[in-house]
């Protein structure tokens, strides 16, 4: 997690106008807090959101500065701990995105050398690294920069300047780093966003590299300090409507935008992604073993499709992926899925370059172009849902869901693709006030079951993942089965369950008649005309998931009106979750 963005160019440039506007763009990945550094030494910071900063922020010009904003993993949310860090004289200055594993062993070997830390952050050891370096061993920083590459462990994209001196040092290692090459100046910056409105032009660092850029030119360089010879790619970036429009949060905006944002993609699969679709379709085909891999709700999206492809004959799984090491074994035959809305969770990168390293193929869905994940794949289907703003995932799980369905219909699955839009504006249409009744009975509860079943398992974790993080009710989304054997003994009189019950499914009607019995206030989200609280439209067990799936959203949603919490930006998240 965390954003970073360092500029240097030819002309001066506004702090706020250029590098805080970028580093805005970048909020997604962590907003815990905020800071910049420019090249005559000045450091600026504060805790939380980059608008208030950037208000209270006085604004001054320079050729050269870098900023970061802040998903904390070492050390507490403070001033003192917000990014850019510095040696004792303030004359190295650097920021940082990963972990550096071996944090402890070198701040202690530092400390043994006379430096003293400030911060309970791992990026510390960088200034006092360097400081040490250059200034006690007297190295040349191209050297310094080699022994960190020797020395560190873990992860990092790293900007460092040094006061004074119209140079920006970006090294990269497992954390994303890209530079954006504009007329009059280089951005270094975590993904191409930051700078898609400044150039079209970018090179992506790759692990173990760095680059060293004045304001005339740029240099890459491997971790030995080999020069190393660069592909510029031309990126398109269609500029997107970020505006919430007349909605009060970018959530609901996002769930609404869902029957447009849907029939995109669907249409895609005949047009633009078809060779996309035939490529993964082929690959399928050609694997012994496919293994979906994703995290949160990617990893639902992924079980509904493992489901859909199994029931095809194929033989298919899907793991949550920091926990797949535990439990997968690759080879030359397996293809890995990743799905990934921001192509870049380093938990499933990290799995993918296990799998990679002994032969398999990777393929992924995802919705960022460009991202690491899908510069990594052999095909990538990008999943077309526009920029997802909210932290929460919604319009893009749906597409997501959708991709699993073409796949399966690809193997012989019986569904007709062209009603499905159609049907999630009827979903939103004919339940949203139903919802915020539902809503006022539920915001005040504790706890809240989902249960479901096969196909509408996933979607039950779904539900309660968004009752979580949007509104910080505690949820759990259950196998309807596994009730009985442990979880049933929490239910009270008025403890809330939802069900979820495709076409009478048998036994979701029986667990859901088990809680009831034991006092649960009962909501059914059915797909059958008065069969439940909440109907959806007639579908199949696996359409029947998407419907579901908005249904939960919209409630999580408008719960989180009535708590009046911080919607689009839940507390302790990031939309991007780079570090493990
Ligand atoms: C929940 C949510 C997260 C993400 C997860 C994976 O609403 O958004 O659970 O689904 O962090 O992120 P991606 O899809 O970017 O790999």
């Amino acid at each position: 997690m965390c954003g970073i963005v360092g500029i240097i160019s030819k002309h001066n440039f506004s702090i706020k106008n250029s590098l805080l506007k970028s580093l805005k763009k970048l909020e997604y990945r962590g907003y815990d807090s905020v800071g910049f550094a420019t090249k005559d030494g000045t450091i600026k910071k504060d805790i939380g959101f980059i608008d208030p900063f950037i208000e209270k922020t006085k604004d001054t010009e320079t050729n050269l500065a870098i900023s970061h904003t802040r998903w904390s993993t070492h050390g507490g949310i403070t001033i003192t701990n917000a990014h850019p860090h510095a040696n004792k004289e303030k004359t190295i200055i650097a920021l940082h995105n990963g972990i550096i594993e071996n944090y402890l062993e070198i701040k202690q070997d530092l400390e043994s050398a006379g430096y003293l830390f400030t911060t309970q952050t791992d990026t510390e050891i960088i200034p006092h690294f360097f400081d040490y370096e250059l200034n006690k061993k007297k190295q040349t920083m191209q050297k310094a920069i080699q022994e960190f590459f020797k020395q560190v462990h873990g992860t990092f994209a790293i900007l460092l300047i040094l006061k004074n001196q119209n140079i920006l040092y970006a090294l990269k290692r497992d954390s994303p780093l890209v530079l954006g090459i504009a007329q009059d100046k280089f951005i270094f910056a975590s993904d191409i966003y930051a700078f898609s409105d400044v150039t079209n032009k970018a090179i992506f660092f790759e692990d173990n590299e760095y680059a060293i850029a004045t304001q005339e030119k740029f240099t890459f360089y491997d971790k030995e300090g080999n020069e190393i010879k660069k592909n510029v790619q031309e990126f398109s970036w269609s500029k997107e409507e970020e505006s919430k429009q007349h909605y009060p949060h970018h959530m609901i905006k996002e769930i609404k935008e869902q029957p447009e944002t849907s029939n995109r993609l669907i249409q895609s699969f005949a047009t633009i992604q078809k060779n996309r679709i035939d490529k993964l379709v082929q690959l399928i085909r050609e694997s012994k073993s496919i293994v979906f891999l994703g995290c949160g709700t990617s990893y639902h999206a992924s079980l509904i499709g493992a489901i859909l492809l199994s029931h095809q004959g194929i033989n298919c799984r899907s793991n949550i992926a920091s926990e797949a090491e535990s439990f997968v074994s690759y080879d030359k035959e397996t293809l890995c899925i990743a799905i990934s809305q921001s192509g870049e969770t380093m938990d499933v990168i990290s799995e993918l370059k296990r799998a990679k390293a002994v032969g398999a193929t990777i393929a992924s869905i995802v919705n960022v172009p460009y991202s690491t994940i899908q510069r990594f794949s052999e095909t990538s289907i990008e999943i077309l849902a526009g920029q997802e703003v909210c932290v929460a995932a919604t319009k893009t799980f749906t597409n997501q869901v959708i991709v699993m369905l073409e796949l399966a219909r690809r193997f012989g699955y019986k569904i007709n693709m062209q009603t499905i839009s159609e049907k999630i504006k009827q979903t939103i249409t004919d339940n949203e006030e139903k919802i915020k009744q539902l809503a006022e009975e539920l915001c005040r509860k504790k706890d809240i079951f989902v249960l479901g079943k096969g196909m509408s398992y996933p979607m039950a974790r779904e539900i309660a993942l968004k009752l979580k993080e949007i509104d910080y009710i505690h949820a759990e989304g259950m196998m309807a089965g596994e009730l009985k054997h442990g979880t049933i003994a929490l239910i009270e009189e008025g403890t809330p369950v939802i069900s979820l019950v495709p076409n009478d499914n048998k036994d979701m009607l029986s667990a859901t008649q088990e809680v009831k019995a034991r006092g649960a206030k009962t909501i059914i989200i059915s797909n059958l005309k008065d069969k439940g609280d909440i109907i959806v439209p007639q579908s199949d067990t696996a359409e029947f998931a998407i419907y579901a799936g908005i249904i939960g959203h919209l409630l999580s949603y408008y719960i989180g009106v009535l708590l009046n919490v911080s919607i689009d930006k839940p507390r302790n998240l990031a939309k991007s979750c780079t570090v493990k």
